[in-house]
């Protein structure tokens, strides 16, 4: 398995390819959900779909999303990271075609609860696979792949339902290609080795060593071998269980950071802004559909070229420094928004102003907590209890998620759009003070050293 020793540079450069085969993950998550928009507006015509049954139509994936996390933590424990990544592309497959070729709207819901139930386990998964097969040094850029394949997949989504909207029965080949990249994923990890950790935590030094050989490309491994025999066997005397997270009191903060982030992540507003971008931007004064569209794929490309922004400095400036600026920068946004909506729009210069001051929030987004939330949840859970960790935090988010989709129109229906993003507002405010008195900063340290740091040392 190992493979001829190369200079580092090559090394370097194989261990990214591994890192983007194995992030792969991220890609099914945001075209799994980005795809839905352009799907729904043909189901009232081809299904006969009434507007609820359109909603339970979205409410499926994320529900079968929401369960996919609940159990991927488990199972990535007691199987392996390998074994689940390889599952949830199978089941990606398995559900975009079966929706793709339904016949009747049970095989279509079906397909979309396999499909998302894959989403789930993915989004679990992937962050945590990919923190724990990386070096310290450059995790956040390794584990940030994630959300960079999430807003790829999301803006590819965007393109496939422009490109399919006019053809008949365009629906079919929007969910049909779902199964493009899920079989890539697949094949990648055929290829690819288990998570070293996971394999130390199972005893099996022998295959542990061999994965990291191949990860890094050279027999020289032995040191990071026995730090993480170290971690993994002190982790094994430790030995902590799921209620455990929320009995000792530094692990209590730990889950409290992962699940507090979980829901800023989503009740600052960004769904919103990127689902429901056309039909605001339209009812501002874009009024043609065309332009409306056009508009959410620039806010779409933003939001890819922010992440790789995010990339670039996560591992340097560190994680804490840029949640707070994003943050301050998404809450500035906010209010501007709010204060935008106001104004007498429905002008074509009022609606830009709404999608430039959109782009930046998402900008600001994508630099901030879109990442570092995947990102922290990857590092902050002991060893023995990362999977599981992990899984509460993501269906908190999945949950979260839901509910600020499923309120949204009925909020504005109620207080307006001005006062519904002052609402997001308020809870950007709230991440910001919860940022500062809870968020560790865990650049450049260890897996196993932000164990000892924070969870195992005496105060
Ligand atoms: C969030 C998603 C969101 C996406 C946008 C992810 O980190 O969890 O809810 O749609 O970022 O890029």
């Amino acid at each position: 398995m190992v493979q001829p020793e190369g200079s580092v540079k090559h090394r370097d450069r194989r261990f990214v390819l591994i890192a983007v085969i194995a992030g792969l993950g991220g890609l099914l998550f945001g075209y799994g959900t980005g795809v839905v928009a352009g799907v729904l507006l043909f189901l009232a015509h081809d299904f006969q779909l009434n507007g609820s049954l359109q909603g339970l139509f979205v409410a499926v994936a994320l529900a079968g999303a929401a369960l996919g996390a609940a159990i991927a933590g488990m199972l990535a424990d007691a199987w392996g990271r390998r074994r689940v990544l390889l599952a949830t592309a199978a089941l990606f497959v398995l559900g975009s075609l079966l929706a793709a070729l339904a016949n009747t709207v049970l095989l279509l819901f079906l397909g979309r609860v396999l499909v998302g139930l894959a989403i789930g386990l993915a989004s679990t998964v992937t962050p945590l696979y990919l923190a724990e097969i990386t070096t310290p040094a450059r995790r956040g850029a390794i584990v940030t792949i994630n959300q960079l394949y999430i807003s790829i997949g999301i803006f590819v989504a965007y393109g496939v339902n422009l490109l399919f909207a006019d053809l008949a029965s365009g629906w079919r080949w929007m969910l049909g290609l779902g199964a493009l990249p899920a079989l890539l994923l697949f094949v990648g990890m055929w290829v690819l080795p288990e998570s070293p950790r996971w394999l130390i935590k199972q005893g099996l030094a022998a295959r542990a060593e061999a994965a990291l050989q191949y990860l890094r490309s050279t027999t020289q491994v032995t040191e990071e071998l026995i730090s993480l025999r170290q971690g993994g066997a002190e982790i094994a005397a430790r030995s902590t269980s799921l209620p455990t997270l929320f009995r000792n009191p530094k692990l209590r903060r730990m889950m409290i950071i992962g699940l507090g982030l979980a829901v800023f992540q989503q009740v600052t507003g960004i769904n919103v802004v990127l689902y429901f971008a056309p039909k605001i931007f339209q009812e501002t004064g874009l009024s043609s559909p065309f332009m409306a569209i056009l508009a959410t794929g620039g806010i779409g490309l933003v939001n890819v070229l922010a992440t790789i922004l995010a990339m670039r400095f996560l591992d340097s400036l560190g994680r804490r420094k840029l949640l707070l600026w994003g943050l301050w920068g998404m809450l500035i946004s906010l209010l501007l928004l709010s204060a935008g909506f106001l104004l007498p729009l429905q002008s074509v210069a009022g609606a830009i102003l709404i999608v430039l001051i959109s782009a930046v929030f998402v900008a600001f987004f994508a630099m901030s907590i879109g990442p570092v939330f995947w990102l922290l949840i990857s590092e902050i859970f002991p060893q023995a209890v990362r999977g599981r960790g992990m899984s509460l935090a993501t269906v908190v988010n999945w949950l979260a998620n839901m509910l600020v989709a499923g309120v949204f129109l009925d909020l504005v229906g109620a207080i307006g759009r001005s006062g519904t993003f002052l609402i997001y507002a308020a809870m950007t405010l709230l991440a910001i003070v919860f940022t500062l008195k809870m968020v560790p900063e865990t650049k450049g340290l260890s897996l196993e050293q932000i164990e000892q740091q924070f969870i195992s040392n005496p105060e």
